[in-house]
């Protein structure tokens, strides 16, 4: 999604306005710009692309003062123009703003301010907020006055920033994240902790409903009525900071590449909250999972771990879908949320919904300062380090793994995983590099990709086609063994490719027939799986293991085929287009 920042204090704000939205450019990524004040004036500059790419064209970082805000966009009112880009400068130019989120009733707003005289440029929901703050502003050139009132009027979810010409900065968070980073000599405001964690460590999370207004070395948190909130100042783990690829030519091949060293600490900083979240799964009326894309995928694995392993029910409810069947959330139940970020939307508004319901909320994330870690009963960590590339990876394996230990924690049998020799085959699957590089050659020019699976290896299917889907752009469909003969079975030509998730295991000999009917067809077949076939066309070997580590083990190889078929096709992997790492807006 968007990421907005603001800085105030004794140094030059562009340059590290500039290199905050650098870090945080994963989250959104089609237009950036910068605004800043110096001597009660605001220049701003921005442009369409990447920063790097806005800054040699336009020099972002050469605006002069020390007080600025900035934006990386992820369109979702108006074209990807320069103009539609943040900030947006108020009619008088006196008050610029940066948003993240949606302003549901703008266009009541633009319409009402535009009788009024107030003139807008872009075709954003987010240009009524300039010109709302400037009318309320000039009834009695007061900030926290502007504030309260613009905050009123406004309907939707939002975080916003404000700079105004005499140098304050302003904030309003309603269900969007926002952040201060504080410094010795300087503050921050963000919408995610890596805007700012190279210069401090000190961050106050502001609450939904909450206003922050700093005015040169003063900062107040207020609620929307005006009154005085006491600022917590949390200690951001430092780890956040370790955000570079190193000898990685791109973020999605280096976490990628973790997984043999993730696998290892997932949960590990969480340890009791696994036992004590097995004491409620035990006694749990109901249990739902939820989660968006690849975190819900992992819920449809943990639906079989808990029916085959704990003899548990459990039903997984995509996230954005519990808002239109509230119902089927009964009171008093449990419900896990999987979430890497702990920022998707959808995510919150579902254990929104599972709280009025008096659900207990049990979270697996691996951002333990976002917003559903503060809205959980028990967090469970995934402890796998910044996850930088758009597309989820090492934070799939994590879920798992932490599901596996749920699992071991409320079976009543013994539950067997060596996570030692897991590790081990997931190096040696990354070593066989070359060979799932040559397959992602021929696969560059297909336009139909179909990924088939039988029980556990059926949601690894979908989780793999949506890792194609996104980092490649090519079509792509998971499809259940059993299902081929009711249907897709019509698709299957010589056009098109299908990958069998085929490991030595109960699932082995259908799977086998699943693929020789496709073969009979003429699909081309890549068979992942410890055992070879003359019906594969391409074999991706993965090591002999248990039921419970093929999944992880399946999981690697579709990654990097991912990987290297976005570059054959010459598209970023890290950065996928169309999409954001958080989606924070609904
Ligand atoms: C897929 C992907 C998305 C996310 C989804 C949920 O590769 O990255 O589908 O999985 O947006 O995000 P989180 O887990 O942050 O709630």
């Amino acid at each position: 999604m968007c990421s907005i920042i603001g800085y105030s204090g004794d140094e030059g704000a562009a340059p590290i306005i500039v290199k905050g939205l650098r870090r945080m450019e994963y989250r959104g990524y089609d237009s950036v710009g910068v605004a800043t004040e110096s001597e009660n004036k605001i220049e701003l500059k921005k442009g369409v692309g990447k920063v790097s790419e806005v800054n040699s064209k336009v020099n972002l970082e050469n605006l002069p003062g020390t007080t600025g805000i900035g934006h990386t966009r992820w369109a979702t009112h108006g074209k990807v123009t320069s103009v539609n880009a943040h900030p947006h400068p108020s009619s008088s130019g006196k008050i610029a703003i940066v948003h993240n989120g949606i302003i549901e009733n703008f266009e009541k707003l633009k319409n009402d301010l535009g009788e009024e005289g107030f003139e807008f440029q872009s075709e954003t929901d987010s240009e009524v907020i300039a010109n709302l703050l400037q009318k309320n502003y000039e009834i009695d050139k007061n900030v926290k006055n502007a504030m309260i009132k613009t905050v009123s009027e406004l309907e939707g979810h939002y975080s916003f920033i404000a700079m105004f010409e005499n140098g304050q900065l302003a904030a309003a968070r309603f269900h969007e994240p926002l952040i201060i980073g504080m410094g010795e000599k300087n503050y921050f405001l963000s919408s995610d902790v890596l805007g700012f964690i190279e210069q401090t460590d000190n961050a106050i999370y502001i609450d939904n409903g909450n206003l922050v207004l700093i005015d040169q070395d003063k900062i107040q948190i207020l609620d929307f009525n005006g009154n005085q909130i006491k600022p917590q100042i949390t200690k951001v783990s430092k780890e956040f900071a370790d955000v570079y690829k190193g000898d990685y030519a791109h973020f999605t091949l280096k976490e990628i590449s973790e997984q043999p060293e993730t696998i290892f600490s997932a949960g590990e900083n969480t340890k009791e909250a696994i036992g004590e979240c097995s004491d409620y799964l035990k006694h749990a009326k109901n249990i739902y999972l939820t989660g968006s894309g690849t975190s819900y995928n992992a819920s449809l694995v943990a639906k079989y771990l808990f029916s085959k392993y704990a003899k548990i029910k459990a039903e997984p409810i995509i996230a954005s879908e519990v808002q239109f069947s509230p119902d089927s959330i009964e009171a008093n139940s449990i419900i896990i949320a999987i979430s890497q970020s702990g920022e998707s939307a959808d995510v919150l508004e579902a254990v929104d919904i599972a709280k009025k319901a008096d659900c207990k909320i049990i979270s697996i994330i691996n951002s333990l300062t976002s917003t559903l870690a503060r809205e959980s009963d028990i967090v469970i960590g995934m402890n796998c380090g910044p996850e930088i590339g758009v597309a989820a990876t090492k934070s799939f394996t994590s879920q798992i793994i932490i599901l596996y230990k749920i699992i071991q924690e409320i079976s009543n049998e013994k539950v067997e995983i060596d996570f030692q020799e897991m590790s081990t085959s997931i190096s040696k699957i990354l070593e066989e590099h070359n060979n799932i590089k040559k397959i992602a050659n021929n696969i560059k020019e297909i336009s139909d990709i179909y990924v088939l699976g039988r029980g556990i290896h059926y949601p690894i299917a979908i989780e793999s086609a949506l890792k194609i889907k996104e980092l490649t752009y090519i079509h792509a469909e998971g499809i259940a063994g059993g299902e081929l003969k009711h249907g897709p079975l019509a698709l299957m030509d010589a056009s098109v490719f299908v990958i069998i998730i085929n490991p030595d295991d109960s699932t082995y000999q259908d799977t086998l027939t699943s693929t020789r009917e496709i073969k009979a067809r003429g699909a081309k077949i890549i068979g992942i799986s410890d055992k070879n076939t003359d019906s594969y066309d391409y074999w991706i070997k993965i090591p002999k293991a248990n039921e419970l580590a093929y999944p992880i083990l399946e999981t690697i190889p579709i990654q990097l085929l991912s990987y290297y078929a976005a570059l054959e096709k010459d598209t970023d992997p890290d950065y996928p287009r169309n999409l954001a790492k958080s989606v924070t807006v609904k």
